[in-house]
C-alpha cells in the first residue's frame, strides 16, 4: 500500500489510540519485550510509518536495519504474495522449494571471494549465529569462539553468551554457554589498549594475537566472530587493519573467520557486505535483517567444504528458508541490483555524514561521528575532553524530542550514548533532508 512520502502530525505523539493500545499491551505482553517508542503502527511504506492515530513519521530506524529497500516495497510485497498463493510451507527437509535453492545460489555468488560456497537458511539473526558456531566447531573439531567488546550477536543462549553487554541482554539469565572468549575491539574513539586513533588497530591487534596465543591457544579456537561494523554496540567501525590482521591470524591457524553482517549487510554500509571495504574474504558470512525486506529469514554462507563438514541432518529447522520469506529475499536482491541501491546507500551516507559533521561543529556534545554508507552514527558525550558518555536520560529525551517532531530514531552502544541513523536507502533526498533537520532540532532541544 502506498502512503504519501510526507511527514504529517495530526495528534500529539503518542496519540490517544496508541496510548489505548499501550494500556492493553501492558496487560497482555511482558515488560521484558521492550518498546522503544510508545506508538503503534497502522501501516508503513517507503520511509514513512503511519501510526494508529494517523500520524506519519519519517523512519530513520527501519525496524532495526531491516528495511534497507523501504517499507512494503511493491516488488517485495508482490513476490511474497505470489509465493503465498503457490506454497507457504512444506518444510525444506520434507520437500524442497525453488526460492530456497535460488536464494542460496544468489548469496553464494554475492558473498566475498570467488571460491565455492554454500548457504543454509534459518529464521533470525541469532539462529544464523548459532549455526555458524556449530559449523565452525564441527569443521575444526575445536570448542573456542573469540568475540569482542561491545558485540551483539543475538538473544538465544549461545548468541546471548557471545553478546557483550550484560544489561539488558544477559542479566540474571546465565549460566552462559562455555568456551566464549572476549577480546578488546579496536574502537578508535576509545582505544581500549591505550592507543591513539592512529595506533589503535596495531595495539589492539597485538593484544588480541597475544591473548589468543597465550591464554586460549590457537589449536583450541574454532572461530573468530566479528561484526565488520558493530550494530547494537554503537556503529563502531574497527580501526583500519584490525579486521584484516585478525583474518590473517585465523587463516594461518586454521580458525574459521566469521563476519556477522546481520546489521551491516545488504547494502546498509554501501556494499553487499561491509567487510568488502576491509579487503578481507571471510570463511563464513551471516545475513539476516534486510535480506528478507521485512520477512524473517537469515543466511549462513560459507566455504563449501566447511559448510559440508556437518553430517546430513545436523543443520536446519522447521521453518528455515521458508519459501515466502525466500521469495521476498530474492525480490530484495533484485531491487538492490536493478536500482543501484549500493551506490544510493553511499550517496545517502554522504549526505548524512555532511550534516552530522556540521552538527558536531555546532554542538560540543557530539564527540564522534562515524560509519560507512548509510550506516551512520554520532556518539554523544558530556565533555569532549573526558569523553564521559552523555546520560541515558538525556539520550532518551533526545529520542522523544525527535519522535514528537515526527522522526523515529534509535540509540545504541554499551553506554547507550550513540544515536544511530538507519533510513531506508531508497529514501528521497527531500525526506532525508527534512529528517536530518528534525534531528538537529531535537539535539538542540535536549543535548545542545
Ligand atoms: C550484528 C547482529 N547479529 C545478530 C543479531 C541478532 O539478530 P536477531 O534479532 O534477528 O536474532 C543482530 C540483531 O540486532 C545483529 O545486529
Amino acid at each position: 500500500m502506498d502512503i504519501p512520502q510526507e511527514r504529517k502530525l495530526v495528534t500529539e505523539i503518542p496519540g490517544p489510540r496508541s496510548r489505548e493500545w499501550f494500556e492493553r499491551r501492558d496487560t497482555a505482553v511482558p515488560r521484558g519485550v521492550a518498546n522503544i517508542h510508545p506508538i503503534v503502527t497502522a501501516r508503513a511504506s517507503g520511509a514513512i510509518v503511519e501510526d494508529v492515530d494517523g500520524n506519519r513519521l519519517i523512519d530513520f530506524a527501519t525496524g532495526i536495519a531491516v528495511l534497507n529497500v523501504g517499507h512494503t516495497a511493491p516488488e517485495v510485497v508482490s513476490a511474497a504474495q505470489r509465493q503465498l498463493e503457490l506454497d507457504t510451507h512444506t518444510c525444506f527437509h520434507v520437500t524442497a522449494n525453488e526460492p530456497y535453492i535460488e536464494l542460496a545460489e544468489r548469496l553464494n555468488a554475492l558473498a566475498p571471494g570467488d571460491h565455492e560456497k554454500k548457504t543454509m537458511f534459518a529464521n533470525s539473526g541469532a539462529e544464523a549465529v548459532e549455526n555458524a558456531v556449530k559449523i565452525a566447531r564441527k569443521h575444526t573439531g575445536r570448542p573456542g569462539v573469540v568475540v569482542f567488546d561491545h558485540a551483539f550477536h543475538g538473544r538465544t543462549l549461545m548468541a546471548m553468551s557471545l553478546t557483550a553487554k550484560v544489561m539488558p541482554y544477559k542479566q540474571g539469565m546465565g549460566p552462559f554457554a562455555p568456551e566464549v572468549y572476549r577480546l578488546p575491539l579496536a574502537y578508535p574513539y576509545r582505544c581500549p589498549t591505550g592507543g591513539t586513533e592512529e595506533t589503535c588497530a596495531e595495539s589492539c591487534l597485538a593484544y588480541a594475537l597475544d591473548e589468543m596465543h597465550k591464554h586460549i591457544g590457537e589449536e583450541n579456537i574454532a572461530a573468530i566472530l566479528i561484526e565488520p561494523i558493530q550494530g547494537e554496540g554503537g556503529f563502531i567501525v574497527p580501526a583500519p587493519g584490525f579486521i584484516a590482521g585478525l583474518a590473517e591470524f585465523a587463516a594461518a591457524n586454521g580458525i574459521v573467520f566469521i563476519a556477522d553482517e546481520i546489521q551491516s549487510g545488504m547494502g546498509r554500509a554501501g556494499r553487499w557486505f561491509a567487510i568488502e571495504d576491509e579487503g578481507v574474504v571471510p570463511d563464513i558470512v551471516l545475513s539476516a535483517k534486510s535480506l528478507g525486506g521485512g520477512l524473517p529469514i537469515s543466511g549462513v554462507t560459507g566455504r563449501a567444504d566447511m559448510m559440508d563438514s556437518v553430517h546430513v541432518g545436523g543443520l536446519g529447522g522447521t521453518y528455515g528458508g521458508n519459501p515466502v520469506a525466500a521469495a521476498a529475499a530474492l525480490a530484495v536482491l533484485d531491487k538492490i541490483e536493478a536500482e543501484g541501491l549500493l551506490e544510493r546507500s553511499r550517496a545517502v551516507g554522504g549526505t548524512i555524514d555532511g550534516r552530522i559533521r556540521a552538527m558536531q561543529d555546532r554542538f560540543d556534545s557530539i564527540g564522534d561521528v562515524r560509519g560507512r554508507g548509510a550506516m551512520r552514527a554520532m556518539e554523544l558525550v558530556v565533555d569532549r575532553a573526558t569523553k564521559e558518555p552523555l546520560d541515558g536520560a538525556v539520550m532518551s529525551a533526545l529520542g522523544s524530542a525527535a519522535l514528537e517532531r515526527g522522526l523515529i530514531v534509535l540509540t545504541a552502544g554499551t553506554y547507550g550514548n550513540v544515536l544511530r541513523l538507519l533510513p531506508p536507502v531508497t529514501i528521497d533526498d527531500g525526506l532525508l533532508d527534512e529528517g536530518l533537520g528534525l534531528l538537529e532540532e531535537a539535539v538542540a532541544a535536549t543535548a545542545g
